[in-house]
């Protein structure tokens, strides 16, 4: 008798110091945990990821990637900060997810696979090789920027663990005409009132923009990628304005998408080059 009065407050007692101690030990963890590594890999590796780094920062410039795109825009333009914004379709973590599958390829796809469909859709440009420089350089920073990550394939698709989430708002309910207001207003200054960007910001529709085979050219995803990414230092749009936006921007013409066009000849979709 006496065993089970004691045993209730001692009970409660844990309880409480579960409850209070737990979550607060768990959040420092996480907090504490480096999101970005804070120092290369040493040797010829570190210089590999640097490179990457660079090819993400200079794509459509950089000498070694400029050939494979057909547009003016660089990874960072839509991978903010080069993938290290956690929030603007971020890199990091993203190594950790792959292979995995895709449901536009109807197959397994690696981190490398992912990266040359950017070049083509994004990118509007020419697959690199497999296995080439450029190719490798980039998956190599997106790994290094994994470092720590638990490993967790995606069977799902092909999207790391901070991948863009998606709008509760169902993109029919858009209205492109205040979205063109919209734009005026908050996007113009740098994007240009023709989209062909300013010196502030790259094109957003025309020759030099995405294709109508990237996922920005879906106003479901370019909404979305609003939302956490636009106007860079103001992400505050709510999310009918993003829908409105994105209809406005993705009514314009841009470049059409077709596979085979931004295919290398057969025998440069692998190489084995230095
Ligand atoms: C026009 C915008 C745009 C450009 C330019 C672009 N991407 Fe993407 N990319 C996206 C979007 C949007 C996604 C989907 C991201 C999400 O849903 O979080 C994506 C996804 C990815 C993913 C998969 C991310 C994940 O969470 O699994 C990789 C890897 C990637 N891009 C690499 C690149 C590389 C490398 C370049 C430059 C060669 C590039 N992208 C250029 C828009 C772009
Ligand atoms: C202060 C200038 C500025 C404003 C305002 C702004 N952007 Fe951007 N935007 C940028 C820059 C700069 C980038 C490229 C990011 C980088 O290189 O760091 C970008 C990238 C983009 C991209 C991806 C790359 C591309 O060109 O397709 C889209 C789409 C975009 N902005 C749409 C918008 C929309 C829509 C608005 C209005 C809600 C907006 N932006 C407001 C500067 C701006």
């Amino acid at each position: 008798m006496q065993r089970r009065w004691l045993t209730v407050p001692v009970l409660g007692l844990l309880t409480v110091f579960l409850l209070t101690t737990l979550p607060a030990e768990q959040s420092t963890e996480v907090t504490q945990k480096p999101l970005i590594p804070e120092a290369y890999p040493p040797g010829e590796l570190g210089e590999i990821v640097k490179l990457g780094q660079e090819l993400v920062a200079r794509t459509h410039e950089h000498p070694l990637s400029k050939q494979y795109v057909g547009n003016a825009l660089d990874c960072t333009s839509c991978h903010l900060k080069n993938g290290t914004d956690a929030r603007a379709a971020s890199f990091l973590g993203v190594a950790a997810a792959y292979p995995a599958w895709s449901p536009r390829e109807k197959r397994v796809i690696t981190l490398e696979d992912r990266v040359l469909n950017c070049f083509m859709r994004s990118q509007n440009g020419i697959r690199p090789p497999l296995g080439s420089k450029v190719s490798v350089a980039i998956t190599a920073y997106i790994t290094w920027l994994s470092s720590g990550s638990e490993i967790r394939m995606n069977h799902q698709k092909p999207l790391g663990p901070r991948h863009v989430p998606s709008l509760s708002r169902k993109a029919e309910l858009a209205e492109e005409k205040r979205g063109a207001k919209l734009y005026e207003d908050r996007c113009a200054d740098c994007h240009g009132a023709s989209g062909a960007g300013t010196t502030e910001g790259p094109p957003v529709w025309g020759k030099q923009s995405y294709n109508d085979g990237a996922g920005l050219s879906r106003n479901d995803k370019l909404s979305a990628w609003l939302k956490v990414s636009m106007p860079p230092d103001d992400t505050d749009l709510t999310e009918q304005e993003a829908l409105d936006i994105a209809a406005y921007v993705n009514s314009h013409p841009r470049p059409h998408f077709i596979l085979k066009e931004h295919l290398p000849p057969a025998e440069r979709l692998g190489v084995y080059d230095w």
